[in-house]
């Protein structure tokens, strides 16, 4: 691993494995986007998938949201859907519309068109560059989040082809086509485990996990195809990270509206469960059981509401999660047409009312 500069705000990385935080650390999914002025800008001049590819316009973009806000992390601008890309589906962005995939899955048969062994050095060294890159130029300020999609995940929008209210055609594979449904998701979990493993090599000091698409599936569902892959890609990255001699970064794992997993992803090899805001965090807290952080979890849709109450939901937050094992972040990515004022407010005020008074 290369030298980088000493890292001065551990604060994430202390709250991840449970020690003792001065205050609450804080940051934002989706942090870097549409809703920053100077994202857009950068926007306008390259194609999305570009500024992923580009370690320079990665970098810079990943940065943007550290020079106006006071966070405690930063996470590398790239895509969950990058890893599809490796395993040879072409992704688009479509303006106004989101990810667009021209040649979905529609049956097991389409896998014959897919690489389910990815030289993963070659297909995404590009996301690697991008992680040196940016950790060398973070001065050590705050800790780098790498990341990935989780398998379910990917394979909802492998098969979708994109966005989906409904993710029907996906579901239909795990009742019609339940060994090819297994067979994408191993293929997919074995890309990630080498991904989040290279990520970690090039400079990432803690990885998240995003299961966006979790709320759809029921229990058994969940436990069948999500939770069982989740859980590999943690036992086996801890697994590789220890026989490389690389740190054993904090793990963070994201199942958006998987209200009745949260006793599973307890105990699931994670360090840290993310929580929508859907969930109340006294009893989030309960449910996931001592010695896991947790990771959440303010409606992005309060950030359309005053700044006086944005306030008060931060004490709100700071009482039902307390001021220990917990990163304050959204419950969800932040909107474009959200004011960059108001995030302010929200760090400003976990910084605030978090603070222990020792
Ligand atoms: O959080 C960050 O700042 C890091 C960058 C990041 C992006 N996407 C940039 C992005 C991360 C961590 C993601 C993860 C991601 N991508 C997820 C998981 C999180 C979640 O939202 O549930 C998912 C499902 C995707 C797939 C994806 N990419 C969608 C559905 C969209 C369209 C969303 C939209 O609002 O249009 C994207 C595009 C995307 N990814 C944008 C950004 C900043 C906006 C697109 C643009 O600039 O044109």
């Amino acid at each position: 691993m290369a030298d980088f500069p000493e890292l001065k705000n551990d604060l994430l990385l202390r709250a991840a494995r449970g020690e003792t935080v001065e205050r609450v650390p804080v940051w934002v999914m989706r942090q870097a986007g549409r809703y920053l002025p100077e994202f857009r800008a950068t926007r306008e001049k390259h194609d999305f998938f570009t500024i992923c590819r580009t370690p320079e316009l990665a970098c810079e973009v990943t940065l943007q949201p550290l020079a106006r806000f006071d966070l405690d992390a930063a996470i590398i601008f790239s895509d969950i859907l990058v890893v599809p890309q490796a395993m040879g589906m072409t992704v688009e962005m479509v303006k106004g519309k989101g990810p667009h995939f021209p040649e979905r899955l529609d049956s097991p048969e389409d896998m014959k068109k897919l690489s389910l062994s990815v030289d993963v050095d070659k297909e995404l060294g590009y996301v690697f560059s991008a992680i040196s890159l940016t950790r060398r130029r973070l001065e050590g300020k705050v800790p780098l989040i790498g990341f990935c999609g989780a398998p379910w995940t990917l394979m909802s929008y492998m098969i979708e082809g994109g966005g989906s209210n409904t993710i029907s055609r996906a579901k239909a594979w795990l009742y019609r086509h339940k060994d090819a449904s297994h067979q994408l998701l191993q293929a997919i979990t074995d890309v990630c485990v080498e991904y989040l493993e290279g990520q970690v090599k090039a400079g990432a000091q803690a990885l998240q996990v995003f299961e966006s698409h979790a709320g759809i599936l029921g229990t058994k569902q969940f436990e069948e195809f999500s939770l069982l892959y989740l859980t590999q890609i943690a036992n086996k990255l801890r697994e590789r990270l220890q026989q490389s001699g690389l740190p054993n970064v904090p793990l963070i794992v994201f199942a958006k509206g998987a209200h009745y997993a949260l006793p599973d992803l307890g105990s699931s090899g994670y360090d840290v469960v993310g929580i929508d805001w859907t969930h109340d965090p006294s009893e989030a807290r309960r449910a996931v059981g001592g010695g896991v952080c947790l990771q959440g979890n303010l409606d992005p849709c309060a950030l359309y509401g005053s700044k006086e109450d944005i306030v008060g939901r931060v004490q709100e937050m700071v009482r039902g999660f307390g001021r220990q094992s917990w990163i304050a972040n959204l419950g969800h990515g932040i909107y474009p047409d959200m004011d960059p004022e108001h995030l302010k407010v929200f760090v400003d005020s976990v910084h605030s009312l978090s603070q222990q008074s020792v």
